[in-house]
């Protein structure tokens, strides 16, 4: 109850009241004021200041009024003072309670209505997420290579300049590091370097013959990294599976058919291929490993007239470089040149998916638009 002009912080003498009907007057002055605060909606936080005002055991307006006007009352009005009192209290405890009460049931409903489930509007329908083409190529190039016996290795992605090149027997300053330039890491001041992003999964065919003795027969799926501008068949990052054979009497022969039977796996008979010459110094000899261009047909000139912009007029799309592994490498891993061979292979995964599924630009798999995306599920 607000203090300004305040008639229960006054006595009964001090308010000039001496009659029985001067104080039942007061105190239905005193019930208009509590009534008209004890209208309208408020909540429970609300309801306990208004009660704290009036029922307070200290301050409160009836606490006020037994300490002013009941215990100095003179005695002839002693019991109408009291009397008021207690019917004044007893209507402020009602009106207090049931406003609570009310406030806390409309919380309640609120509440509900804000949690209420309603069982007849349909579910939700959560797409399902499928493995994206790469991985689905990497996939079916796995299952074909485990039908003969190999295993899947996997390598880091950060690499060091040994494993990357040197032990490839690519020593620095060779100019096929030209090709393969990369990004290079950022590292602290005083930390061990230069690491760099891996340019092709070949250093695990280091890592693995570092742990494993001959017969090794693994293929290894992954990332790498190059400096190379995007077009429709370059990108920064793209894929590789590397493939590793040695053993105590591979030869050119084992090599050649291994691949054969991958490409008619994995093709079908449709798609002609070629290997020509190459250099790679960790491969001796060295090939690479062609399909015919889908795109104008193994022509070199595209359907709508001009030079084919897919393999750039050739008729060809260099798929992977492989060969016999060069015995310069074995010495590295500590492998007898004289007593294993073997064979390499790698194989850019994003350009054999081109091939396989027509896709006419390697951006496209970067780009996560999910309209490309659906039509591989
Ligand atoms: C190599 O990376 C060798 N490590 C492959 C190898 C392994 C040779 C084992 C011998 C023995 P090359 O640089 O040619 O080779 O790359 C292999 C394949 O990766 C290419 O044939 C091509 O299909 C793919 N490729 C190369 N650069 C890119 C690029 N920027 N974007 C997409 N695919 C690429």
């Amino acid at each position: 109850m607000s203090t300004g002009n305040n008639p229960t912080e006054k006595t009964l003498a001090q308010l000039g009241v001496d009659s029985p009907e001067q104080v039942k007057s007061l105190f239905e002055e005193v019930r208009e004021r509590f009534d008209a605060q004890a209208t309208g909606r408020r909540d429970a936080h609300e309801w306990n200041i208004l009660r704290i005002s009036w029922l307070g055991r200290k301050s409160g307006a009836i606490a006020q009024i037994n300490e002013n006007w009941l215990k100095p009352s003179p005695i002839e009005l002693k019991r109408v003072v009291g009397e008021s009192l207690n019917h004044f209290k007893e209507h402020v405890e009602v009106v207090l309670g049931n406003g609570l009460a009310a406030s806390v049931a409309d919380n309640q409903t609120s509440v509900a209505t804000k949690d209420r489930i309603d069982l007849s509007l349909p579910g939700v329908i959560r797409p399902t997420g499928t493995h994206h083409l790469i991985r689905q190529v990497f996939q079916e190039i796995e299952d074909i290579f485990f039908s003969i016996g190999f295993s899947v290795v996997e390598g880091p992605e950060i690499e060091t300049p040994y494993y990357n090149f040197e032990a490839l027997n690519i020593p620095e300053h060779h100019p096929v590091r030209d090709d393969m330039d990369t990004f290079y890491l950022d590292l602290p001041q005083g930390a061990p370097g230069p690491l760099l992003l891996r340019t092709h999964t070949s250093p695990v065919q280091i890592h693995t013959m570092e742990k494993r003795q001959p017969p090794v027969r693994v293929i290894v799926p992954g990332k790498v990294y190059r400096r190379d501008n995007p077009d429709a068949t370059h990108s920064f990052m793209f894929h590789q599976i590397e493939g590793l054979a040695v053993d105590s009497d591979i030869t050119f022969c084992d090599f050649t058919g291994t691949i054969d039977y991958f490409v008619k796996q994995f093709f079908g008979e449709g798609v002609r291929t070629r290997f020509r010459p190459s250099y790679f110094p960790f491969t001796e000899p060295s090939v690479e490993f062609d399909a015919s261009c889908i795109f104008c047909g193994g022509s070199g000139i595209a359907k709508t007239g001009g030079t084919c912009g897919k393999c750039k007029g050739a008729g060809w799309i260099e798929l992977f470089g492989a060969g016999m592994v060069d015995p310069a490498v074995y010495g590295f891993v500590n492998y007898d040149p004289k007593k294993v061979s073997g064979f390499a292979f790698g194989i850019g995964i994003d350009r054999l998916a081109m091939l396989k599924y027509g896709i006419d630009d390697i951006q496209v798999f970067f780009q996560n638009d999910v309209r490309f995306l659906r039509q591989f599920p």
